[in-house]
């Protein structure tokens, strides 16, 4: 014995210069930290609230990170073996009473602290909302969202909401299937959509624009495609939106009425919840981009309106290869009536076979 030991104990100067180090690792750690933009921009009264939180979490992990990994490296490079000590055993080792009191008591306390931060924070984001909140109704299934608010008496229906800036609104979130998650990420909150039971969260939007509404829970192949948008505008905004959506439709054609524009139909979806097509589809005449699905021009061309047609109502029936199944809503000819539905074919039929 002795030949283990012949390094001897570590130094208070080495300690010190340890500390030093794990010191500043950890002020550079939070800087840069705290300099990077994690989130979108702020557009709810909760966003400023929870985005503190993850500063206050990020200050209380950067230097635990720190610590643990400067540790394990020191001990590394300290105590590493040399040429010759390949057959020494270290010295037993009988464990550290005071040690283990710090490394349990240190991490209980930070958590603790946290939990209780948290806790705070939580039950103030879940306040139940005023008597008199507007309600949304959200419904998610493989793969779309569908909002239903009542208006005046009236419903309005849809897959591309409008709401009201500095307005709360109280989402109650359902699923048609299996799980998803109802997430709006410049709003910072997000709530599982659970089949069989309502879940629900209220939020006041502070920020006026088109944002993203994401699917955050893995629910099938076309999960990465369940996006949408909510736009929130101003209270005339909402109300000429409202006015919109609730007046009365067009008579079908040859009732006398205007006919439905197909191309908007394709650019936007319906008031009654069909999602826009031009959100996954290439279509030259639409200017639209997107290869969620397949491109239009190139893999109708030549199809007539019924094969079109059915490829809308029945998208399972024919799928273009390197595409999966199961992606497109199923639900167009529920979304759409029987005239918006011509009116779309029509217009698919002269885009891409013109
Ligand atoms: Cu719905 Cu992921």
């Amino acid at each position: 014995m002795g030949e283990e030991t012949r390094r001897g104990p570590v130094t208070t100067r080495t300690w010190m210069m340890f500390a030093s180090a794990m010191t500043l690792a950890s002020v550079v750690g939070i800087a840069i930290g705290l300099a990077i933009e994690w989130f979108p921009a702020q557009g709810s009264s909760v966003a400023d609230d929870i985005d503190t939180f993850w500063d206050v979490l990020l200050i209380a992990s950067v230097p635990v990170f720190v610590v643990v990994t400067g540790i394990v490296l020191f001990c590394v490079w300290r105590w590493r073996m040399r040429p010759g000590e390949e057959r020494l055993d270290g010295p037993p080792i009988h464990g550290n009473t005071r040690l283990e009191i710090y490394w349990t008591a240190i991490p209980t306390i930070i958590i603790g602290a946290l939990c209780v931060y948290a806790t705070i924070l939580l039950l103030e984001i879940q306040e139940a909302p005023a008597k008199g909140t507007r309600v949304v109704e959200v419904t998610g299934e493989q793969f779309a969202w569908t909002f239903a608010m009542n208006e005046g008496g009236k419903k309005i229906q849809t897959t591309r909401i409008v709401l009201p800036i500095g307005e709360e609104v109280e989402f109650r979130v359902r699923s048609k299937d299996v799980l998803h998650d109802f997430w709006v990420p410049v709003w910072r909150l997000k709530v599982d959509a659970v089949p069989g039971i309502t879940t629900k969260y209220s939020v006041t939007p502070t920020k006026t624009g088109q944002f993203q509404v994401v699917c955050a829970e893995l629910c099938g192949l076309g999960h990465a495609f369940m996006r949408q948008f909510v736009r929130v505008g101003s209270t005339s905004d909402f109300q000429a939106w409202v006015s919109d959506m609730t007046a009365p439709a067009a008579p079908a054609p040859g009732g006398g009425g205007a006919k439905p524009d197909g191309a908007k139909l394709f650019a936007e979806g319906s008031k009654t919840g069909a999602t826009a097509c031009g959100a996954c589809h290439v279509l030259a005449a639409a200017g639209t981009t997107s290869a969620t699905g397949p491109a239009l021009d190139k893999n109708l061309k030549g199809w007539d309106t019924a094969r079109i047609k059915e490829a809308i109502t029945n998208p399972a029936k024919e799928i273009a290869s390197g595409y999966a199944a199961n992606i497109m809503p199923p639900n167009y000819e529920q979304t759409l009536n029987a005239a918006e539905l011509d009116a779309l074919v029509e217009y698919i039929d002269s885009s891409v076979n013109r």
